[in-house]
């Protein structure tokens, strides 16, 4: 045991402000609703369903993470966003059609209450997508002051103790970093001058991070992940998470690749696809944005295989992501794995994956989770890059030097223990020599 970390309780109210309200979001905000009634169970949330084994084997203990660490209660979240559609909630979860209207139906009267705030949006930067409900503004600054005032309104008007900002909005087009990104002056001079290295989601990011709020990004775009945001984040205390929730095919690679990685089979292939048919597959259908999403899922691999360690087993591996916009499936993404296996004396053999699966049924929970644990890390005093959150993401932020960590069980293992670290409990090493000694 060692000192536990001072952790303000959760007490009063958690907005978790999202930015988009398309499938993901109505689908994250429609799902709590329902749970806080009793409707539905909060399935694929380790918030609320996880266990965390705390001390030895042998001492039985396995409580509730939200018994451990102090998580704010369902009951105490209050939702609100941004879109560029000024459908309501209820109306976008419509539209988004993920989940059924019976049980739209009996969260309506709440879901219709949240109503979009006017989007920061320049089609520049999202090209298969506009919409009327846009912010107008003499530059990016006032921008972002816009949006800033949107947030203070919505804590005062909702007598809100705390916030958080999750980016759910559509994927941008591919963007490296650039002078404007590189400290808090220069990002500043490029929001007065409109500088076209901002996009939209860097500005909701600025005007999260200046004003010590949490900001986690769901999709792949850089955003925060620049020098500049991330020294406003040390400035004023955010902490930081994303990039690219890993649900789908990405989530299922890191299941299966580091099994096969630590039986040492060799890999030759990797060819991944997938059908979807909802806006998210629309806007990726545009080749700038896709390339942002395939820089995010093809990665992954890389890191778990380590062919600088494993030449005879990986140097060549081909790894292909396709994603094609196929509306007749919607928010249900169809994906096909075929991986080309070597195994003992070089003997080739497959394995395929057919997964169909539901994209925002799988990202729902992580919303959740993420937001929950980014104001758990405000209270506890963490700010900056959160890697302790990589088990969430397809690209993982992370210290500059670094190599990202994609196992989703090294990524489990981190996460549990920090919780561990939060509450002076040893932290599990699977050593595990006290019970033979
Ligand atoms: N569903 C998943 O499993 C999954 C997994 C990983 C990442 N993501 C990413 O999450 C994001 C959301 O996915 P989705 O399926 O909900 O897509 P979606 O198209 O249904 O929703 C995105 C919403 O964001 C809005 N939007 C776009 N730009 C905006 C802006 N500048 N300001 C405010 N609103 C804006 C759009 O109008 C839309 O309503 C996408 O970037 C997607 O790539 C999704």
């Amino acid at each position: 045991m060692s000192t536990p970390v001072d952790i303000a309780p959760a007490r009063g109210k958690l907005g978790v402000m999202l930015v988009g309200l398309g499938a993901v979001s109505t689908t994250t905000i429609a799902g709590v609703l329902a749970i806080r009634k009793g409707i539905s169970k909060p399935i694929g949330s380790l918030t609320q369903m996880g266990t965390i084994r705390l001390g030895k084997r042998t001492e039985g203990r396995s409580p509730k993470i939200s018994d451990v660490v102090p998580l704010t209660p369902l009951d105490d979240i209050v939702f609100g966003g941004w879109d560029l559609f000024a459908d309501d909630c209820y109306a976008a979860a419509r539209t988004a059609g993920v989940i059924e209207p019976a049980l739209l139906d009996q969260v309506r009267p709440e879901l219709e209450k949240i109503k979009p705030w006017p989007a920061v949006f320049d089609k520049h930067y999202v090209k298969r997508l506009d919409g009327p409900n846009v912010k107008k503004g003499k530059n990016k600054k006032d921008l972002a002051n816009q949006v800033i005032a949107d947030i203070r309104k919505f804590k005062s008007d909702n007598n809100l103790d705390r916030l958080v900002m999750v980016w759910c909005g559509s994927t941008e087009i591919f963007a490296t970093e650039s002078p404007a990104h590189q400290s808090i002056e220069a990002f500043e001079a490029g929001l007065e001058a409109s500088d076209i290295a901002i996009p939209s989601s860097m500005i909701y990011a600025y005007a999260a991070i200046s004003e010590g709020i949490p900001y986690a990004n769901a999709a792949p775009n850089l955003t925060a992940d620049i020098p500049a945001l991330v020294a406003l984040a040390a400035k004023t205390q955010s902490p930081l998470a994303g990039k690219d929730l890993k649900t789908g095919q990405t989530l299922i690679k890191t299941i299966i690749a580091p099994g096969l990685k630590a039986r040492l089979l060799g890999v030759e292939g990797w060819y991944s696809t997938n059908i979807l048919g909802n806006r998210d597959g629309e806007v990726l259908d545009d080749p700038e944005s896709f390339k942002t999403k395939e820089e995010s899922k093809k990665s992954v691999l890389d890191y778990i295989f380590q062919p600088n360690l494993y030449p005879d087993l990986y140097k060549d591996l081909c790894h292909v992501v396709r994603i094609n916009y196929y509306p007749p499936r919607g928010d249900n993404k169809e994906g096909w794995d075929n991986i080309d296996l070597v195994g003992w004396l070089g003997y080739k053999m497959q394995l395929k994956i057919n997964f169909l699966c539901r994209d925002s049924i799988l990202a729902a929970p992580i919303v959740l989770d993420v937001a929950l644990f980014m104001d758990l890390a405000k209270r506890a005093g963490m700010s900056g890059i959160q890697e302790w959150l990589s088990f969430y993401f397809k690209s993982p932020v992370h210290a500059p030097g670094l190599y990202p960590e994609h196992d989703l069980f090294i990524q489990l293992m981190k996460l549990k223990n920090t919780l561990r670290y939060l509450k002076g409990e040893d932290l599990i090493t699977h050593l595990g020599r006290e019970y033979y000694d």
